[in-house]
């Protein structure tokens, strides 16, 4: 169970930020103080004067348990957004309980934020009567020590509210996807899985993945009382095959798995590609979570649904769309990356940063190391670009054909180097091709492909196609590429750092010139 609780001063908005949060999250929402006033029959102003303080802090206490209520957690889990009161966590024991029940987000605002916001409601603010500067400075006072305590804090000074909803789901590193199906998108500990309900789980990874975290997922699943199988197959893309997705259907029947069972699929794209699309065929399709472990898998290849396996015809050809019922990035793991994977998934965040984030891409454009002093944040800022957009186009009907910015030069080029190049390198060439194709078509001005090469060489990726590979092959593997039609090919173009458009290419010998 998880349930998110909003705490901080009056006028730091719980309420309203609460709803966009439980909406944006799928979740319901809670004002504990108007559920307290509605069992009462009398405004919280009329309690405390009528009841005292303390009889009030009580009714808080049975509120906050019955709005948490004791429904056991699971993938399906009814989490809740609980807005709390101002001081609805100054007894330790409420605190403790909500702390144990899910997670505590402390917002915070300047005193003339509060102010300007409270200006209107000081009626309905029973520790704010009278001199609202004084009362309200005074509180804080009072409660400094209390709020600096909370380990998650946002300010939401200034901000429109869905903003500030925002700047919480990236606190919590918490999404809700609802593209063919509904499902939840967690950065967070590996310990999370513990807290599912599952049935017969089977862990699917590769040879190197095992070696270094399968025993600690392993353990967090026995500690919940579940007996975890394993699959183990090889290593790497010539693996993600059809005979790799038999052995796994075989390994699932020796298993016992059965329609209501889980399959987590503890790896990166190719182990995430695999292990879903067996869970989607298997017993006509069967649930499975997605533990990403390498950053391209976690920013890109867990989202969205899509799996399957490669033919020798070409990668990705035969697949479903199956979404897991959970993905839960846990960046931890990426520590025993090697660093040029590492890079290589790079080039897909600042792909991201180019469609939709200009923070990111400027976050991007410090370097290696400011990258992974704030690992966390442009993992779920760039998590965040992607689920946007398959939330509006999950079967890549329109505008989703923009995340393939960089990917129409970048397959071609990594393909013709017989995959000597890693997919985020080809890509990271793929995006500075591509943005050189907008400069001369116009779609955007002169500077924009320096721009967008000097962030990508500064964090160690290549930005030029090698001089080995025949130019002619690389437009022949364009035209062969599975997704485009015979007439034209639909490139998704930057038109500057946070807006990209879609262009329809019939002379492809431009492409490259
Ligand atoms: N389904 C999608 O939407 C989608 C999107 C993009 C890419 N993909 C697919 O993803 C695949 C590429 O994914 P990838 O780059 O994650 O490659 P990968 O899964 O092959 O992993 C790369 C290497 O890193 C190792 N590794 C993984 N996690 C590790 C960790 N935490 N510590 C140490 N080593 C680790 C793996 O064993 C492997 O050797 C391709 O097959 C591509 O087609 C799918």
């Amino acid at each position: 169970m998880n349930s998110i609780f909003l705490y901080g001063p009056p006028g730091t908005g719980k309420s309203t930020i609460g709803k966009i949060l439980a909406r944006n999250l799928k979740l319901p929402f809670v004002d504990l103080d108007r559920v307290i006033e509605s069992k009462a029959g009398m405004s919280i102003a009329q309690i405390m004067k009528q009841l005292g303080e303390p009889e009030f802090r009580d009714m808080e206490m049975a509120a906050l348990k019955d709005a948490v209520g004791h429904a056991s957690g699971g993938i399906d889990s009814p989490d809740k957004v609980i807005a709390l009161g101002g001081g609805a966590l100054l007894r330790d024991e409420n605190r403790l309980f909500a702390e144990t029940q899910g997670t505590v987000v402390l917002l915070m605002a300047e005193l003339t934020t509060l102010l300007e916001r409270l200006k209107n409601e000081t009626g309905k603010r029973p520790l704010l009567a009278g001199d609202v500067r004084e009362k309200l400075t005074s509180l804080l006072q009072q409660r400094r020590e209390h709020y600096s305590s909370f380990a998650i804090q946002v300010r939401v000074d200034e901000k429109p509210a869905s903003q500030n909803a925002f700047q919480v789901q990236m606190a919590l590193g918490r999404y809700h996807l609802s593209a063919m199906g509904e499902y939840e998108v967690i950065v967070g500990k590996i310990d999370r899985l513990a807290t599912l309900s599952m049935q017969n789980p089977v862990i699917v990874t590769d040879e190197n993945i095992a070696m270094l975290h399968l025993k600690k997922m392993e353990s967090v699943l026995r500690g919940s009382g579940y007996e975890p199988k394993s699959v183990i197959v090889p290593t790497g893309e010539e693996h993600k095959t059809l005979e790799t997705v038999s052995r796994l259907w075989k390994s699932f029947l020796e298993s016992g798995l059965d329609r209501k069972s889980t399959v987590i699929a503890l790896g990166g794209g190719v182990i995430g590609d695999l292990a879903g699309f067996a869970a989607s065929t298997y017993m006509r399709g069967i649930d499975w979570v997605c533990v990403p472990t390498t950053l391209l898998s976690i920013v890109d290849a867990s989202l969205g649904g899509k799996t399957g396996f490669d033919l020798t015809e070409g990668k990705n050809l035969i697949g479903s769309f199956h979404p897991p019922k959970l993905v839960l990035a846990d960046t931890q793991m990426l520590k025993t990356l090697p660093e040029a994977e590492f890079i290589s998934g790079l080039a897909e965040v600042v792909k991201h940063g180019i469609i939709a984030d200009p923070e990111l891409f400027s976050l991007c454009s410090r370097g290696l190391e400011c990258v992974k002093d704030n690992l966390a944040q442009i993992v779920k800022r760039a998590m965040r670009v992607k689920i946007r957009i398959i939330e509006d186009d999950p079967y890549e009907k329109g505008f989703r054909a923009a995340l393939n910015l960089g990917h129409t030069v970048g397959h071609a080029v990594e393909l013709v180097s017989r995959f000597q190049l890693r997919h985020g390198e080809a890509v990271a060439i793929g995006m500075v091709a591509e943005a050189k194709l907008a400069e001369r078509l116009t779609v955007t001005g002169k500077g924009l492909s320096d721009t967008i090469s000097e962030v990508l060489h500064h964090l160690g990726l290549p930005t030029q196609i090698p001089k080995q590979l025949p130019r002619e092959e690389i437009i022949r593997a364009m035209r062969v590429d599975k997704k485009k039609n015979a007439k034209a090919i639909r490139f998704a173009l930057p038109v500057e750092i946070g807006r990209v458009e879609l262009v329809d290419i019939t002379d492809l010998e431009s492409v490259l010139s």
